[in-house]
């Protein structure tokens, strides 16, 4: 049987160049921290134990990595240092171990597999993935000499034939479990940084007769975060994967570039999605579904049939079923329309429940905030809201009611009924004419008076 895979998360660099208080690895990418990518991509190689190495009193980093171990690397002494600080949580693994850095969020759970199966096969002590850098210069260099990897030499220590190198170290390091607390306890820092450097392991390792081996991977992989502007770079190219992987599982976009997922969309076949569409985190949408340009959806299922926006808003908690219709600047939040509702233009439904086949006309507003408590609405199926209603909640409108335009609904309305919520309207016989001269004089007597004042 085959010996289960450690993953070791170092996350315990300062991240000064983010000019943040929040953590690095917290910094939202495709809708997650930054940190939960990381976690999600070594998830799928199913390791016994994720460890995380953290730096002290970065609680919230802790809880990040939750329910995964963390272990505290007291000052940041090196990559070389943060590894060793996981060892104590290693004890009993004999199986690969596998480094990763959590501020590298694009490296694919692929290339990880690739690593160690590369160690196994050629039973390497160490094994790292490496890549050809059009811009080597902020690398550590992989010395490669015979199909073997004889040393990585970091940048500030690198000769100036080894700077001209460009097969460069991902950070990506898999260490075989037996050997791991030797070949980590020998690492030194007598370097340029005075850093302990995880890299060293592979001299290490071949100078006590162990193999080391290099497996080339793609560049746009192995881009790490260190300031907000790779922070963008590494989005746009996360981006590109979701929108690419949609689009192969049978999503239309008119205008790829223009719509922005999170890691966690979902989509069925035969979706088809317009221009300028965020997706936040928690949206899944079912088959044939619609969504035309401009909206925003975060937290919320989409029905199979239905037509969204364009300009709709769907906000967290919200569940549209199937053949639901919500049209431009409508907001749902935290609201659930039952099979073949309707809200097609200007409203807002807050904590709302719609029946099936109800109608919410335009500038329908679900009353839900009164200052101090939210209230939920409940229409019942097949009732019509009429438009510029306000349904102050907590209320309940029964089957098949009907709620005239402009009504202020405060009470519970039954099934069947017909509520008027507002002022009777009166009507005077051949009063518009009066009416207009006295506005006229009025008028001409105010100009008049300002004139006055004015001289
Ligand atoms: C490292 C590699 C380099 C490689 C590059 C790829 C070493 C010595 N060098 O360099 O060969 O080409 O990544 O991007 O490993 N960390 C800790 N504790 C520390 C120091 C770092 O936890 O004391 C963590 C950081 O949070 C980060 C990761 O280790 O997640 C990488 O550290 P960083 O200082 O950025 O390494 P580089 O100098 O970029
Ligand atoms: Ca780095």
């Amino acid at each position: 049987m085959k010996s289960s895979i450690a993953v070791v998360v170092l996350a315990a660099g300062a991240g000064t160049r983010m000019k943040s208080a929040l953590p690095k690895v917290l910094h939202p990418l495709a809708g997650w921290p930054m940190l939960r990518h990381v976690l999600d991509n070594v998830g799928r190689l199913k390791p016994s134990r994720i460890v995380g190495v953290i730096s002290p009193g970065a609680a919230v980093v802790a809880e990040a990595f939750a329910p995964h171990r963390t272990v505290v690397q007291k000052r940041p002494l090196g990559t070389g240092d943060a590894a060793k600080a996981a060892l104590g949580a290693l004890k009993g693994h004999r199986g690969p171990v596998l480094v990763v850095f959590g501020d590298a969020p694009l490296v694919t759970t692929a290339s990880m597999q690739r690593l160690v199966a590369a160690c196994r096969k050629q039973e390497a002590a160490v094994g790292v993935l490496g890549f050809i850098a059009r811009d080597p210069s902020p690398y550590g260099r992989l010395i490669v000499r015979r199909g073997q990897l004889e040393r990585i030499v970091e940048s500030k220590d690198a000769d100036e034939a080894e700077k001209a190198i460009d097969f460069c170290n991902s950070g990506v390091m898999c260490l075989d479990g037996r050997l791991v607390a030797t070949l980590l306890g020998a690492i030194r820092n007598d370097n340029a940084k005075r850093e302990f450097y995880l890299t060293d392991a592979v001299a290490i390792a071949r100078a006590a007769g162990h193999k080391a081996i290099a497996v080339e991977g793609e560049e746009t992989e192995f881009q790490g975060i260190n300031s907000r502007a790779e922070l963008a770079v590494a989005e746009r190219a996360l981006q590109d994967r979701l929108r690419g992987a949609a689009m192969a599982a049978g999503v239309t976009m008119t205008d790829p570039a223009t719509v922005w997922l999170s890691a966690d969309t979902r989509f069925a076949a035969d979706v088809s999605i317009g221009p300028n569409v965020r997706f936040g985190p928690g949206v899944t949408v079912a088959s044939n579904v619609e969504i035309k340009a401009f909206c925003d959806i975060e937290g919320a299922r989409i029905g199979a049939g239905a037509i969204i926006g364009p300009f709709a808003r769907i906000r967290p908690g919200s569940d549209v079923a199937e053949d639901v219709h919500i049209g431009n600047f409508v907001e749902l939040k935290a609201t659930r329309m039952g099979r073949g509702a309707k809200a097609n233009h200007l409203a807002y439904l807050g904590d709302s429940d719609i029946g099936a086949r109800s109608n919410i006309g335009a500038g329908t507003i679900a009353v839900n905030y009164d200052g101090y408590g939210k209230w939920r609405t409940v229409v019942g199926p097949e009732v019509f809201v009429g438009s510029n209603s306000a349904l102050v909640a907590p209320v309940r409108i029964g089957k098949g009611a009907n709620v005239t335009a402009g009504s202020v609904i405060t009470e519970d309305v039954p099934a069947g009924a017909v509520a008027f919520g507002r002022a009777r309207q009166t009507t005077k016989k051949g009063r518009a004419a009066p009416l207009r001269a006295k506005l006229k004089a009025r008028a001409a007597a105010a100009k008049r008076a300002h004139k006055k004042t004015t001289k």
